[in-house]
């Protein structure tokens, strides 16, 4: 998704700048873009298609310098990758960046085309530069100027913008994008994402949606919009220091983030489970001082999140309903945003989200909360990414601690956020009258699980093998029961996204009621068998597969009974209780869907097409 970095400093801006659109290439992006200015009235921008290095290339040959800059990564929503359509956009003196979406550009353009303005993209944050210019003529000062563009604004954004006649000064706006204010020792700082400013500062404030940001060398003040007043007033926004390790320090000895973030799985669920397992019970008053009433007064889950972490909300129902005996209803949040939800009192929403940044889980937590005294107890959101808007808008939250992910395709957050939902059904259990004996064997297998996982990831070289045959094939089919099945889904989902091989993934019992008309020797099935109840039902599934002449690559407990034979592949994963087998057997599809996508020389960290943070509808 877009990218923001602005800044003035007391010094030249643009390595600051090129360094923040690097760090932010993760977000997925197709074109980069830079204005500075370089002298009181002297307003230049550089611009271009593709990666930020084809932008340092431009600039090593034709140079900017200045005190006062923006710059933006383009995630092409309206009008294709170009030279054009990349921001900043300029209109005058004034340079724009812009993410999110502005969906009432249609009818400004239509306004300023009549007022004598000419369009030079087909994107819509052009009228916000132009809206901004024009009302720069009639308030004469910048924020001004952009308070009275932004009132005219329908949808999300995030906005950086710069006057050419007075630098030394960036405003910022928010409404519906994030942008936080970097606070540094030599100036002030937005970027969409704290991570693009860590060269420069730890220090941040994040902006809420309303807010306007004047930022000069020396320092900032942001302007709230009240509501009730129908005015802007100064703001008070907490500084917050950024707890995480700079992951900009490279991919150590990896090729590539996400083979990284695979390996750093086992630490990451250590550290989702550090300092909330008692002796043979969950802490639940680690969760925070509410958590106790709040999960105690649940009586049942609405639980809401798009692509991987509804996966994740897929397996949690399982446990939930199991474990605590608690109704859990899974959606994805774009269609629970516009749903007429019924929520009967005592509903508890759950959010799950690695950025805590999506629009649509957003949009559902906000639809959920105006309806929140009527039926919900609360909002409780599961999140990797603390001061996100997600975490700020919650009742409460509980952290995943998985460290920055840097990987377009999701890994150690989904596997921390399996974590957390295993904590949180057996607080739910705790609180709701479970036996505690099923609790304790429960918590001491939690405290194994960093080994386990570490045990799965000798696979490594194993799966390397397999995946170049499978590198060659164009459809996969995926099989998982019960709780394996939402693995499933994520293991289908990690292929298409990073080797952009079809991948479908079925509930094993549904394959012939349908997609058992696909196989046959050009279609390969991966198959999850752990040790659970549903094992036998599993491998008279798997024999359906073979008896059509389908190649089966299975993925089977070592007691499964399960053998290598003709057209059957079988690869023995760690042992381990049924309750924690999603996690284990999650590992073995990432590496297979890495080491195809490797084979087949994709851009494996940054996917075609795909964002990291989605932060528009
Ligand atoms: C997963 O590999 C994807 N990149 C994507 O499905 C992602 O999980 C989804 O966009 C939700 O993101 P979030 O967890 O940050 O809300």
């Amino acid at each position: 998704m877009c990218g923001i970095v602005a800044a003035v400093g007391s010094d030249d801006v643009l390595p600051i700048l090129l360094d923040g659109l690097k760090r932010l290439e993760y977000r997925g992006y197709d074109s980069a873009g830079v204005a500075l200015v370089e002298a009181p009235g002297r307003l230049r921008r550089a611009r271009e298609v593709g990666k930020v290095a084809a932008l340092e290339r431009r600039l090593s040959t034709a140079p900017l310098k200045g005190l006062t800059g923006v710059a933006h990564t383009r995630w092409a929503t309206h009008g294709q990758p170009s030279q054009d359509n990349a921001h900043p956009h300029v209109s005058g003196r004034i340079a724009v960046v812009h993410n999110g979406i502005i969906e009432n550009h249609h009818a400004l353009k239509r306004e300023l085309i009549a007022e004598g303005y000419t369009f030079t993209s087909d994107t819509d944050t052009e009228v916000v530069a132009h809206l901004i210019e024009r009302e720069l003529h009639r308030h004469g000062d910048l924020l001004g100027a952009v308070d009275a563009a932004v009132a005219r604004l329908e949808g999300a954004y995030a906005l950086g913008v710069i006057d050419a006649d007075r630098p030394g000064r960036v405003i910022g706006a928010r409404h519906g994008s994030p942008l936080v204010v970097g606070i540094g020792e030599e100036g002030y700082y937005l970027g969409s994402d704290p991570l693009a400013l860590l060269s420069v500062t730890d220090r941040f404030l994040y902006l809420e949606d309303g807010d306007l940001v004047e930022a000069t060398r020396t320092g900032c003040v942001v302007h709230e919009w009240d509501e009730r007043g129908g005015k802007r007033s100064p703001a008070v926004r907490e500084p917050m220091r950024y707890e995480h390790d700079d992951p900009s320090v490279g991919k150590d000895e990896f090729a590539h983030y996400m083979l990284k973030e695979i390996y750093e799985q086992p630490v990451a669920v250590a550290n989702a489970l550090e300092g909330r397992l008692g002796s043979d019970q969950v802490l639940i008053e680690a969760f925070g001082p509410r958590a106790g009433q709040l999960l105690g007064d649940t009586r049942q889950i609405h639980l809401v999140a798009c692509g991987t972490s509804y996966h994740a909300g897929l397996v949690a129902r399982y446990w939930i309903e199991e474990l605590a005996g608690i109704p859990c209803q899974v959606e994805v949040a774009s269609e629970y945003r516009y749903r007429d939800v019924v929520a009967p009192p005592g509903t508890l929403l759950l959010t799950l989200s690695q950025s805590g940044e999506t629009a649509d889980t957003l949009a559902a937590l906000r639809h959920a909360r105006a309806r929140q005294g009527q039926t919900y107890v609360g909002a409780l959101s599961i999140c990797n990414v603390p001061g996100s808007s997600l975490v700020r808008e919650s009742d409460l939250s509980l952290m995943t601690h998985a460290g920055p992910e840097i990987g377009v395709a999701s890994t150690k957050a989904f596997t921390t956020q399996l974590t957390a939902l295993m904590l949180l059904a057996l607080a739910l259990r705790q609180l709701h009258g479970g036996d505690g004996e099923l609790t304790a064997r429960l918590v001491h297998r939690l405290r194994y699980l960093p080994t386990l996982l570490g045990d799965a990831l000798k696979l490594d070289a194993d799966i390397a093998r397999l995946a170049q045959r499978f590198s060659g094939y164009r459809h996969t089919l995926f099989l998982g029961r019960g709780a394996q099945m939402p693995i499933a889904q994520e293991g289908a989902l990690k292929l298409k996204e990073i080797s952009y091989i079809h991948a479908e993934a079925y509930a094993a019992g549904e394959l012939k009621h349908g997609p058992l008309a696909l196989i046959d020797a050009s279609m390969p099935v991966v198959a999850l068998a752990p040790m659970d109840g549903l094992l036998d039902k599993l491998k008279s599934n798997l024999q359906e597969v073979r008896a059509r002449g389908g190649r089966l690559l299975v993925f089977a407990d070592p007691e499964s009974g399960l053998e290598a034979a003709d057209g059957m592949t079988v690869v023995n994963v760690p042992a381990c209780c049924r309750f924690l087998a999603p996690l284990v057997y999650t590992l073995p599809l990432q590496l297979l869907a890495y080491h195809v996508a490797v084979a087949r020389s994709t851009d494996v960290d940054q996917p075609r097409n795909l964002a990291k943070s989605v932060t528009v509808e």
